[in-house]
């Protein structure tokens, strides 16, 4: 394991694939590592093979947290990631041997990071960004996309692979790396969740026993959306059955609940985006323009506030009737 803390050990180490041409994919990640995390450096070392190279980011990146947001609060648990990662990455018969090539831990701070103070050229996450996660959290997804198109350019991966639990922001993504040209393959990555169906999140350290039963409304109101779709509800009912379980749930205070298309992110239910039950747009939203006629899985997106944790989680559904 080498872990890099400036740029230069980064450049030393990745110096080494460039030489011996071991192929190479990039988990970014803000630390606290879960399963969840695990799960995307498991699917990069399939990737990459016995011979090749997975690079963990850990970077708690201040520019995607706005002003009263946890970012001094976010746990920073740097020596447990590092010991977690080398051991989901052991040889089932080695002591030191690792089941890829070779596993780099970038972990740098902000100034490593951002050198020269606030970047001074920014990337526009476009028009998603504006609408659900990006509503109630304006610059989030300019910070997400400064940090990650930086990174890939300090990595040069050929795969990144992204959680489908924040599945905003995979789409964003990859949005950017097709309207920029940026050479990697984005690989998507399934939600992890507890056995009782909480989908893992950092975040969840900071919910009190009661406020995590209580978080399970979430996947409760998943299910009741797939279920309905199941029974041959539209966009419209499933969006509905979800958020009649949240609307019910105690302790849980609903942001909201919108099925979108998962690349366009395009409201599919005709309630708008943004607004549990209301069709009045967030300001600075754009409606985006798209097919009445879902071609393909939907995605039920949520998010809600249990205690004072601002959750989220996501389904992809196949509705079984027309889209009004
Ligand atoms: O998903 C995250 O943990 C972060 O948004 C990311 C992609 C590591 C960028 O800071």
């Amino acid at each position: 394991m080498t872990l890099a803390r400036s740029r230069d050990d980064l450049a030393a180490a990745l110096a080494v694939d460039d030489r011996t041409g071991a192929p190479r994919a990039v988990a970014m990640t803000m630390g606290a590592l879960h399963q969840g995390h695990f799960d995307l450096v498991t699917e990069a070392a399939r990737l990459v093979g016995p011979g090749g190279t997975v690079v963990v980011t850990i970077f708690v990146n201040p520019l995607q947290f706005a002003a009263g947001e946890d970012l001094e609060a976010y746990p920073r648990t740097l020596e447990a990631d590092v010991e977690g990662l080398v051991s989901i990455l052991r040889a089932p018969d080695g002591e030191d041997a690792l089941i890829v090539g070779r596993l780099i831990v970038f972990a740098p701070t902000p100034e490593v990071m951002y050198p020269d103070g606030d970047p001074a050229v920014r990337v526009d996450p476009g028009p998603i960004a504006t609408v659900l996660e990006g509503a109630t959290r304006p610059t989030h997804f300019a910070g997400v996309l400064q940090v990650v198109l930086t990174l890939m350019h300090l990595t040069r991966p050929r795969w990144a692979l992204f959680g489908r639990k924040d599945a905003q922001q995979l789409a964003i993504v990859r949005a950017m790396v097709r309207d920029l040209a940026v050479p990697v393959e984005i690989v998507p990555v399934e939600i992890r969740r507890e056995a009782d169906g909480l989908a893992m999140s950092s975040r969840n350290a900071y919910l009190t026993a009661q406020e995590r039963e209580q978080a399970l409304a979430l996947s409760r109101a998943l299910a009741a959306g797939r279920e309905a779709a199941r029974a041959g509800a539209d966009a419209a009912g499933v969006r509905t059955a979800a958020l009649e379980v949240l609307e019910k749930a105690p302790g849980v205070e609903v942001d909201y609940a919108a099925v979108v298309d998962p690349d366009s992110f395009v409201d599919l239910s005709g309630a708008g985006l943004g607004l549990p039950g209301g069709s009045v747009q967030p300001a600075g939203a754009v409606e985006l323009a798209g097919p009445s006629q879902p071609v393909g899985p939907v995605l039920l997106a949520l998010a809600a506030k249990v205690g004072t944790t601002r959750l989220i989680d996501n389904a992809l559904i196949t509705c079984g009737g027309p889209v009004a």
